[in-house]
């Protein structure tokens, strides 16, 4: 059937049509917000690239919890910025560290919120890699034992998942090895499976402090002209046990998030970073673009890709657009 007598325009004429058929919906279920934990009190600095997202102290987050939940957003993703780094990054891992803080913390003064968090040793090491340097380069297995002792200490403090972002090969075989032998086989792994070496993490890096201070990360994470790639590295991660499979970042990567879709039957979850959100904010603070409505078509375009999860430091807002329409 051809115009005259099909006219696509029918199911588009009103707002009950169009929401009558419409294919994707998000939903504040699957946002996740990040939080950035630092070191100290009564610290709530925002991050100059990133408007509405701070570095906040531990006494801080309690108040943070409640804004997260009044805006309909119970999941949240932690990063630490630790008081000192050393080399090994042993900060990533100790029983009072940073992460392991905000974990008892928020398990005590909001128990209804989900909190994962970021495994990984960037923000704790002196040269920011996020794994053990030997003869100028981060070696794949000395680190493997750090990332699951920090994905350990995590779960001791009480954390629902652990996601490892560090891009060391063979590292979720052995955070879930750790996880079960510690009677942890509850707590799931979300793998950043596929992970880009992206210039779109720049501000996230302000924000963590954790750039590299030699080289960069192409060594570990993966090439962006890389598709095919993509299979390979979550095959060896569902091998490894990974519970859920992330894609960061995520607009620059819509294919690989729809390819991953179609061939797995995991959950995908996709990283809108730090870069993606600050282009918004940035062009919406010049007038330049609707930010409201532009962050919200890109949420839904990541989602309509095939993302089931979003990892956002636009949930807050988002969520509270959904409540409002
Ligand atoms: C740590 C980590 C990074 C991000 C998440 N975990 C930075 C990096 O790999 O350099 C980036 C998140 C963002 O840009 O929002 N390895």
């Amino acid at each position: 059937m051809i115009f005259p007598d099909y006219r696509p325009r029918r199911l588009r004429q009103n707002e009950l049509f169009r929401s009558l058929v419409r294919e994707t919906r998000l939903s504040a279920s699957q946002f996740i917000y990040p939080l950035f934990v630092q070191a100290g009190k009564g610290i709530r600095d925002e991050i100059s690239s990133m408007p509405g997202v701070y570095r906040q102290s531990v006494d801080q987050l309690a108040k943070e919890a409640k804004d997260c939940l009044a805006a309909g957003v119970k999941k949240v993703l932690l990063f630490g910025l630790p008081a000192s780094k050393d080399a090994m990054g042993s900060g990533a891992h100790i029983k009072d560290g940073i992460v392991q803080q905000a974990i008892k913390e928020l398990k005590n003064k909001a128990p209804e919120l989900m909190i994962v968090t970021d495994v990984c040793l960037c923000e704790y090491t002196d040269h920011g890699h996020c794994g053990v340097i030997i003869n100028n380069e981060v070696d794949n297995d000395s680190t493997l034992e750090l990332l699951s002792k920090t994905a350990l200490s995590h779960a001791q403090a009480g954390a629902d998942m652990v996601a490892p972002s560090d891009m060391m090969d063979g590292r979720v075989a052995e955070i879930r090895a750790t996880l079960d032998e510690n009677n942890f086989s509850n707590i799931p792994i979300m793998s950043y499976a596929v992970k880009y070496a992206s210039s779109f993490y720049g501000p996230f890096r302000e924000a963590a402090d954790g750039a590299p201070q030699f080289g960069d990360r192409r060594g570990y994470q993966m090439d962006p002209a890389n598709s095919r790639e993509a299979f390979r590295e979550a095959s060896l991660d569902v091998e490894e046990g990974a519970d859920i499979l992330m894609v960061k970042p995520a607009v620059a990567y819509l294919d690989i998030i729809s390819k991953l879709r179609d061939e797995y039957d995991h959950p995908i979850a996709a990283y809108h970073v730090s870069g993606e959100y600050a282009m918004i904010k940035a062009a919406a603070a010049n007038g330049w673009v609707d930010g409201d409505k532009v962050m919200m078509e890109t949420l839904l375009s990541i989602h309509r890709a095939g993302a089931d999860i979003i990892i956002t430091y636009g949930a807050k807002e988002a969520a509270r657009m959904l409540k409002n329409m």
